[in-house]
């Protein structure tokens, strides 16, 4: 039977009923500065099982507990290790998950039987506020089906997720538009297991450290599988217009519209700007899903800072397999 999904504007009031909701073992998209997750109490196995049916998630793929107050990671795991506490002194709150030794506390379900979570503390205050009046992590994996595009507006939740959460808190455009960076430290050694909203390079600046990418053979991380993060329709990277021939298609630029006529033709951004083209990727997507348009061009941003984690979700949105 298909449940009717409520459908809300973030105000202190419905913070309240979504933290209620939460409290009883229900599940509630919450928008997050990256993308909108969909969250359940992380202690509690029956309701994180529900966010598995939601999504249509293969129980091996773990969660993101988020967190409120960097104090609440004592509770997850069990060694911070001083290393991954200067990454947490750093980047939090923000768009950075670090992978940890986990608590036996933290349900499997949770990790997927892994001996390690993932934590991160988000800076959106929406989020905040909803953990806080939770008053325990909330476990939330982007509110998307598995290997599809991640909302960024909760319009895109309601439509992906039509048997869905017991409500979804409408915040409006999520800032970044693009997930976490995901980091792993192991042996004294930092993995990057996935480009986020925090570019890689950033991270290496400030915190003065060398991040290892994992083999690709070795996936630890399902968001590192070949196609993720893809669109019903058919993705083609093109370098210009001229190799871009089909004008039913969607025509997605870089900086500079193209000239031809595609029926939906958009610039991630005119300045230039790879925050301004992170935050309109996903958006552009799930456009041209509502118009249902079958193909779509799309241009490589420059592969530096925050163009890697775009220019990676490119690639994996147009991988035919894998
Ligand atoms: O920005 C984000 O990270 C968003 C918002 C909602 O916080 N969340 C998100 O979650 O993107 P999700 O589930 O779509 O992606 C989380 C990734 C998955 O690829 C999962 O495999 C990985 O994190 N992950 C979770 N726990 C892990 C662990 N213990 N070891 C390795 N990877 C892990
Ligand atoms: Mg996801």
């Amino acid at each position: 039977m298909k449940k009717k999904s409520n459908f809300i504007k973030v105000s202190n009031k419905s913070l309240k009923t979504a933290a209620k909701i939460l409290k009883k073992g229900g599940v509630v998209a919450f928008p997050t500065e990256t993308v909108y997750g969909l969250g359940a109490c992380a202690f509690d196995s029956k309701a994180a099982a529900k966010i598995f049916k939601i999504k249509k998630r293969p129980f091996f793929d773990p969660l993101i507990v988020h967190i409120c107050d960097k104090s609440q990671l004592s509770i997850l795991s069990l060694e911070i290790p001083p290393k991954v506490k200067r990454l947490t002194d750093l980047f939090w709150p923000g768009p950075l998950t670090l992978i940890l030794k986990k608590k036996e506390s933290v349900p499997d379900i949770v990790t997927a039987g892994l001996n390690t979570v993932a934590v991160r503390m988000p800076s959106c205050q929406i989020s905040l506020k909803l953990i806080k009046e939770a008053g325990f992590p909330i476990a939330a994996p982007s509110a998307n089906l598995f290997s599809r595009i991640s909302p960024v507006r909760a319009s895109h939740v309601k439509n992906q997720l039509k048997n869905g959460p017991d409500l979804i808190l409408d915040g409006g455009k999520t800032l970044k538009g693009l997930e976490s960076t995901i980091i792993k430290f192991e042996k004294g050694k930092f993995y990057i297991l996935r480009e986020g909203a925090l570019p890689s390079d950033k991270i290496e600046k400030k915190a003065k450290i060398k991040l290892i990418k994992p083999k690709q053979a070795k996936i630890t991380a399902p968001g590192m599988l070949k196609k993720h993060y893809s669109p019903k329709a058919e993705v083609i990277i093109v370098k210009g217009e001229k190799e871009a021939g089909d004008l039913r298609a969607a025509y997605i630029a870089f900086k500079k519209l193209p000239l031809k006529n595609f029926k939906y033709k958009k610039v991630l951004s005119s300045k230039g700007c790879l925050e301004e083209a992170a935050a309109n990727l996903f958006d552009f997507f799930h456009e041209t899903e509502k118009m249902k348009i079958k193909k779509i061009y799309v241009e490589k941003v420059p592969h530096k800072g925050l163009g890697k984690a775009i220019n990676d979700r490119i690639i994996r949105a147009a991988a035919k397999e894998g």
